[in-house]
């Protein structure tokens, strides 16, 4: 048998994940990792110690019964059916943003799908040098290191994959959200979560691109500050029920890899029509705010850049970054 390794653990992990509510003998599992029985007990054993539930029964083995509701690689990673996004992750109990770690990361040279995460953010950042409410083990908060074959002047594309990712992992989880202009998705009118992109370019390339998201998972009304408690809302606040961070946060990685490659493989027409489908904002009456300037109008459309086009009484204006407002309901 080979000595011991260190992501034995995890690997032990993966396999009592997989097999899902069935046991799984020590036999089986010393065979299929060459590890010995004893070496088995000792990761169930440590296992244990950091909050996982796995019953052990004689004669039949071992069974998970119950994850701790944390983000480390060893939850996320047998969740994720992934390629790229995720085989690296980088967790931290507390830092300032997962974006700024990993702007850092990606400076210093971090791959394609390399993942930071993190249960709590002091210095959390939304668009506009606003700020991320980021309650501790609430929610999720994530950036991950891309780096895309584009041009610089398509790199905002990869703002609307990362919204659509989103709202398709929160319509999984029963959420039925949508999309504001250009990324932020809501549900009942409020905002669940967020995406910031941010990117390294030269002249004619993309460097990289760190897509950071936050999505109220757990938060209740008494977790957000009192000035956004009004407009935000949470997963658990719109279906009554919690949801595991972990399986959410695979959900939104696994559909953020889907989303990356069809951008990869057939442009940007097939990420404009998703948005289009999942979108709140077209059709609407609104008053987008762009460099302090008002501007009124229906949302007809975004164009094969991504940007809004707003027809107003004077004419249609193409709105390539701005604050959108939501005015009478459809
Ligand atoms: C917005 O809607 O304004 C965008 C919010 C983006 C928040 C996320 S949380 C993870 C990552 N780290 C940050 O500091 N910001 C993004």
């Amino acid at each position: 048998m080979p000595a011991d390794r260190p992501e034995s653990e995890e690997l032990v992990l993966a396999f009592l994940a997989e097999a899902a509510d069935e046991f799984v003998s020590g036999e089986a599992i010393s065979n299929k990792l060459g590890l010995t029985r004893a070496a088995v007990w000792k990761h169930v054993e440590s296992l244990r110690a950091q909050g996982y539930r796995i019953d052990a029964v004689p004669a039949r083995g071992y069974r998970l019964t119950g994850v701790p509701d944390r983000l480390t690689p060893l939850e996320l990673r047998p969740l994720l059916n992934t390629h790229d996004l995720g085989r690296v992750v980088h967790w931290f109990e507390e830092i300032s943003s997962t974006s700024d770690r990993a702007k850092e990361l990606a400076d210093q040279g971090a791959e394609h799908g390399e993942v930071v995460v993190a249960e709590a953010q002091t210095s959390g950042r939304g668009r506009r040098g606003r700020a991320w409410a980021s309650p501790a083990r609430k929610n999720l908060y994530f950036s991950v290191v891309l780096r895309p074959e584009l041009p610089p002047a398509r790199a905002p594309e990869l703002t609307l994959v990362g919204s659509v990712a989103v709202c398709d992992a929160l319509r999984q989880a029963g959420v039925q959200a949508g999309i504001k202009w250009p990324n932020d998705l809501l549900a009942s009118g409020r905002k669940i979560a967020g995406i910031l992109t941010e990117l390294a370019a030269e002249p004619d390339r993309v460097e990289w691109v760190v897509l950071g998201a936050g999505v109220n998972v757990n938060a209740r009304p008494e977790d957000f500050p009192a000035e956004v408690r009004d407009e935000a809302t949470s997963v658990l606040l719109e279906r009554g029920q919690a949801a595991p961070r972990a399986l959410f946060a695979a959900a939104c990685l696994t559909a953020l890899e889907d989303w990356i490659d069809r951008h990869a493989e057939e442009g940007f027409g097939p990420i404009r029509e998703a948005w289009r489908e999942r979108s709140v904002t077209l059709g609407r009456e609104v008053v987008v705010t762009v460099d302090g300037r008002e501007l009124a109008g229906v949302a007809e459309d975004i164009d094969e850049t991504g940007a809004l086009l707003v027809r107003t009484r004077v004419g249609v204006e193409r709105i390539i970054s701005g604050d959108v407002q939501l005015l009478r309901p459809r």
